[in-house]
């Protein structure tokens, strides 16, 4: 089935974007990590057209989002001191917290388990329409399941366009990657999926925090068994500078268009010795900017180019966090 897709701003489409809500239907709206594909979080049929417009298998639970804490105590039941800690400091932002369910939330949403994920974005123009609905919005990332998630209502349009009615513009993503997920329903609260709030920022409201652990992830997270994330074209990551470079030359040699994505200071553009020109997007000078920047690169890098070689962002603080991401796209693939 396919419909007509059309791109609007809140000024012009908040009425009809929070009307297609209520009526059971879908709709993209930006926040400050990726753009959402929404869908009133209290109706189990509605939360179904997000799993049949992504192809996303049901066993994924989705992310209700919220436009003022209040509404957590539709959502959820027993939320602890330490939780009521985290949502102070840091909702509305990019953080969601897994909670119990209370009973009013389907099972559509959750994928039949007994906890829900919540999140308050802080982009204006998501506050402004969840707000309107009146409802929490169940909200996956914007982009076909395995596809890689959006940072621009541009990035929506590519990869949904005939599947969706309407997607609120936003501009680009402040923040760039998915939302940190901490889980607060276990004894020591779990990042299952790091991001821009990071085990260190957690520690300053909460005794401990079980920092982001791979095989704790699988079990709780069931998304993160899929593979996400992905370019078309192959990726891997170089785990020098120097490598990166040899890598480039080898794939010139077999005929293909590589480029690099890495920071500012990260290669040059020009190798003088036999003044290649190498294709590189840059992803700025700090980590702040190269997540802000990552998936933008990567959509970019797979239009373009056919081989991505991108630079180890290490093992620590926001590094870590983008490199989860990167990991997801090249399939863990090292040189
Ligand atoms: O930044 C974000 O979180 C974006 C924007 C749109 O808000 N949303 C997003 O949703 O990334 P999605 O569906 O692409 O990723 C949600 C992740 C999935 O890996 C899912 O398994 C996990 O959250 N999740 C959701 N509810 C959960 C729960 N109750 N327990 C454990 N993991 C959960
Ligand atoms: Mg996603």
């Amino acid at each position: 089935m396919t419909m007509q897709t059309k791109i609007v701003s809140i000024e012009q489409g908040l009425d009809e974007a929070a009307e297609l809500i209520k009526n059971g239907d879908i709709v993209v709206f930006p926040t400050e990590t990726v753009y959402g594909l929404g869908a009133n979080a209290f109706d189990g049929n509605a939360v179904r057209k997000i799993f049949e417009a992504k192809g996303r298998p049901m066993d994924n639970p989705l992310i209700a989002h919220i436009a003022d804490i209040s509404w957590i105590d539709k959502l959820a039941v027993d939320v602890s001191d330490s939780a009521k800690a985290v949502i102070k400091a840091f909702m509305p932002g990019p953080i969601t917290v897994i909670l119990k369910r209370s009973k009013a939330v389907p099972d559509e949403v959750t994928a039949g388990l007994d906890t829900v994920g919540i999140r308050f974005p802080k982009h204006n123009v998501a506050r402004q329409f969840i707000k309107a609905c009146g409802v929490p919005l169940a909200a996956p990332s914007a982009n076909t399941s395995t596809k890689i998630s959006p940072t621009s209502a541009q990035h929506v349009f590519e990869d949904m366009k005939g599947r969706i009615p309407l997607i609120l513009q936003g501009g680009e993503c402040e923040v760039g990657i998915e939302s940190t997920i901490v889980d607060m329903t276990v004894d020591v609260p779990t990042i299952l999926r790091p991001g821009a709030i990071t085990a260190d920022m957690l520690v300053k409201v909460l005794d401990k925090v079980k920092n982001f652990d791979g095989n704790i992830i699988v079990a709780k997270a069931p998304g993160m068994k899929y593979k996400h994330y992905a370019p078309s074209c192959e990726m891997v990551v170089a785990s020098s500078e120097d490598k990166a470079i040899f890598e480039y030359g080898r794939q010139v040699g077999l005929q293909h268009n590589p480029v690099i994505i890495a920071k500012n200071d990260y290669v040059p553009d020009q190798i003088l010795l036999n003044s290649i020109r190498l294709n590189v997007i840059r992803l700025g000078a700090t980590d702040e900017e190269a997540m802000r920047n990552i998936y933008a690169a990567m959509h970019e890098a797979q239009d373009k180019y056919d081989y991505i070689i991108c630079q180890d962002f290490g093992d620590e603080g926001l590094g870590a966090s983008i490199m989860n991401r990167i990991n997801k796209a090249s399939g863990g693939k090292r040189i």
